[in-house]
């Protein structure tokens, strides 16, 4: 089905593409005036391309509603939403005062899910590529904040419904506008569809006046009342709070992890033995008062963020490991296919770096390490996509981003953001902090460099500017080698030349004996420079989330009366490894059930005892609702172990029943081996 989704997906692009060359050939003909005949039969193709494009579209639409058991994404968005309260994964919080838009209980499977995810993100980037891990407070002072440019540009436009007070983030309100537009309305004119189009491609650029100006054109309103709508204006998403009881010290909650890394830059990189690369990371929760929290816990206003920092010698973004993903085939989508309305195309990472459509090789290995994260969890290959920003979205101090979008019944979300940051933030503290945040090369041979030596000779302009030589010789010294070249030159060919002295706001005449200018040819036996960073940085709460979509299905019961629901998590995020089962209530039974039980969390399986009376069918039924994947019932004669997906089953001596499963839950020994292995038994109350 995947494939057939695939397909469908190439021939809806290339029926956008057609329709588009079909509307250049009227315009043309239109332009040039040609016979109304030749008109009439170009615009009758184009409207039979168009209704092609509409029954693909709706094709389409409906086997990527397959993919979720063929159910509408409204529907199958509801029914894991419904497991997941039910279950108690996630819940709003503060319920029983009313609760509090955009923030979120875990209960314990969602709490246990949440740690075997950041377990694995530990084991897969921590522990593997040796980080530095650290752990900084939420609470940050207003001078970090104001240096890392957030006090002044950690903002959303908000636009308020100018009879209820209601508030809305402009941009979304434009971009669910176009969309809607664009999906519903096959029919409307291609400079209309190119028109939203471009839109939504320069969203993220619109200042405040020119979405103001688009919400007008379009006559947006409010979508919850239908009242007009105010001006844009920049909303900070901070949440402030002051440190201390005097009141006097401005500081907010964190909105991002990273500021703890680059601030501690120093030490780590002393740490880390003054050696480049290195990568420092930090899990924790960040803040962000989001206007108008939607989507459950894809948008919220308290989240885990699990970040990268990694250090690099801007001069050189080579991998050593960048060979060992170099293979790995994932769905590229780089902003020439999004501006040309293509599709994202599998694409070898080796290939797009060497072509230069991913910027450097830390980059590109960071995009495979977090491909290979992503879809060992149990996100879907099909629905994960690498986005790369286009020119205008990206923030002006990064050289290249890539979003990890996952398709959910939401559409594609960024779960994981990619930038190449540059030096932008170590710059930004250093020059607020005035601690040198910089790292040192020692060349392998000493080098010879080019030094420009400015030399006022200070007896003549003492003599000749009196009290404001001081500042004529700083400015002297301060100038650029272009500037100064240029001066000598001049000195030499016309004996003076005009300089304008800014400390003096006023030009002076320089002579020719009042500077001395040359260059010299030195030995240099390293440099200083400020690192890159490259930085990706992992949403915890969204990925958890398509997670549980991407591993949510129903199957009938087995009298066919109802359906169940199944996560079909792997053992690495499955909340409980494994349940046991006495299979009817018997003293002698519940006994072996507690001991195996008990050896199973020696050998560290979490896993759940059922001693119920409830019906074994039922009792299966539950677990497989958490998803656990293996179930373990004791029964007269023996243990039988239970694979939750197949609903397999084989008889398995009760003492290898630890060590089978601890090499199941690890991944050392697949279900079809374990069959190959053990006698296969049917199951009398599988459900
Ligand atoms: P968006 O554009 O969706 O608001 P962003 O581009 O501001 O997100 P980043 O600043 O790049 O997001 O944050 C890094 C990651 O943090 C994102 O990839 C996302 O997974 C997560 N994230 C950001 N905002 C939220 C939120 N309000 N709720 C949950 N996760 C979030
Ligand atoms: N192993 C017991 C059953 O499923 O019937």
């Amino acid at each position: 089905m995947a494939s057939d989704l695939e397909n469908l997906r190439l021939s809806l692009a290339e029926k956008q593409a057609a329709v588009e060359k079909q509307g250049d050939v009227v315009r043309a003909l239109k332009a040039s005036e040609a016979k109304q005949s030749d008109i009439d039969a170009a615009v009758s193709a184009l409207q039979a391309l168009k209704l092609e494009l509409h029954n693909a579209s709706k094709d389409y639409a409906a086997l990527s509603g397959a993919a979720n058991g063929n159910v509408s994404n409204e529907t199958f968005r509801k029914e894991v939403n419904n497991t997941l309260e039910r279950r108690f994964f996630i819940i709003p919080s503060f319920q029983i005062y009313g609760g509090v838009t955009g923030l979120y209980d875990y209960g314990p499977p969602g709490c246990a899910v949440k740690a075997n995810v950041l377990a694995y993100w530990r084991q897969h980037f921590v522990l593997e590529e040796g980080m530095l891990e650290v752990d900084c407070p939420c609470v940050t002072p207003h001078v970090v904040l104001k240096a890392s440019g957030h006090v002044d540009k950690f903002t959303d436009l908000m636009v308020k419904d100018e009879k209820s007070g209601q508030c809305y983030r402009a941009d979304h309100l434009l971009k669910e506008y176009c969309k809607e537009n664009l999906e519903k309305d096959l029919l409307m004119s291609t400079e209309k569809r190119d028109e939203l189009k471009h839109v939504l491609a320069v969203l993220d650029e619109l200042s405040a006046e020119e979405l103001g100006a688009k919400i007008k054109q379009y006559g947006i309103v409010a979508p919850d009342t239908k009242n007009p709508l105010s001006d844009p204006y920049p909303f900070n998403l901070m949440f402030s709070t002051l440190i201390g009881p005097t009141g006097l010290l401005q500081g907010y909650l964190r909105p991002e992890t990273a500021q703890g890394i680059f601030v501690n830059f120093k030490d780590l990189y002393y740490y880390n033995g003054t050696k480049l690369p290195f990568a420092a990371a930090q899990i924790g929760q960040a803040f962000r008062n989001e206007i108008a929290p939607r989507q459950g816990l894809l948008r919220v206003r308290e989240f885990t963020l699990a970040e990268i920092e990694h250090f690099v010698n801007p001069d050189d973004k080579s991998h050593p490991k960048f060979k060992d993903v170099a293979d790995l085939k994932l769905l590229l989508f780089p902003r020439e296919e999004q501006m040309n309305m293509k599709d994202p195309v599998p694409t070898r990472l080796g290939d797009a770096v060497a072509k230069g459509v991913i910027n450097n090789e830390t980059l590109g290995y960071f995009i495979g390490r977090t491909y290979l994260f992503l879809i060992t969890l149990g996100i879907d290959k099909l629905r994960l996509r690498f986005r790369q920003h286009l020119l205008n979205e990206m923030a002006h101090y990064a050289c290249d981003c890539w979003d990890a979008e996952i398709e959910c019944s939401y559409g594609w979300i960024e779960c994981v953001g990619l930038a190449d940051r540059s030096a932008y933030d170590l710059k930004a503290h250093t020059e607020k902090s005035k601690i040198e945040l910089i790292a040192r090369e020692k060349f392998t041979e000493p080098k010879e460099v080019e030094k420009l030596v400015i030399m006022p000779i200070k007896k003549e302009t003492g003599r000749f500017f009196k009290g404001d030589a001081r500042k004529v010789e700083e400015a002297l010294e301060a100038m650029s080698e272009p500037e100064a070249m240029e001066m000598k030159e001049r000195l030499e060919s016309e004996g003076q030349v005009s300089f304008k002295v800014c400390t003096l706001n006023k030009d002076v005449t320089i002579n020719k004996n009042m500077v001395s200018i040359s260059k010299t040819v030195e030995k240099v036996t390293g440099r200083s420079f400020t690192p890159s960073v490259i930085e990706p940085s992992f949403g915890i709460g969204r990925i958890i989330y398509c997670l549980y979509e991407h591993s949510f299905y129903t199957r009938p019961s087995k009298t066919g009366e109802e359906q169940c629901s199944v996560f079909r998590f792997s053992p690495v995020v499955a909340p409980i490894k494994c349940t046991v089962f006495p299979l009817v209530q018997k003293k002698e039974f519940d006994a072996r059930a507690t001991e195996l039980s008990k050896q199973l969390t020696r050998a560290g399986l979490s896993c759940k005892i059922d001693t119920t009376g409830t019906s074994i069918g039922k009792r299966y039924a539950r677990t497989d609702e958490l998803g656990v994947p293996f179930a373990v019932t004791v029964d007269a004669e023996g243990v039988t172990v239970r694979e939750r997906d197949s609903k397999e089953q084989i008889r398995v001596p009760a003492e290898e029943v630890p060590s089978l499963l601890k090499d199941l839950c690890d991944q050392q020994l697949s279900w079809e081996e374990a069959l190959t292995r053990y006698e296969i038994v049917g199951g009398t109350n599988t459900v």
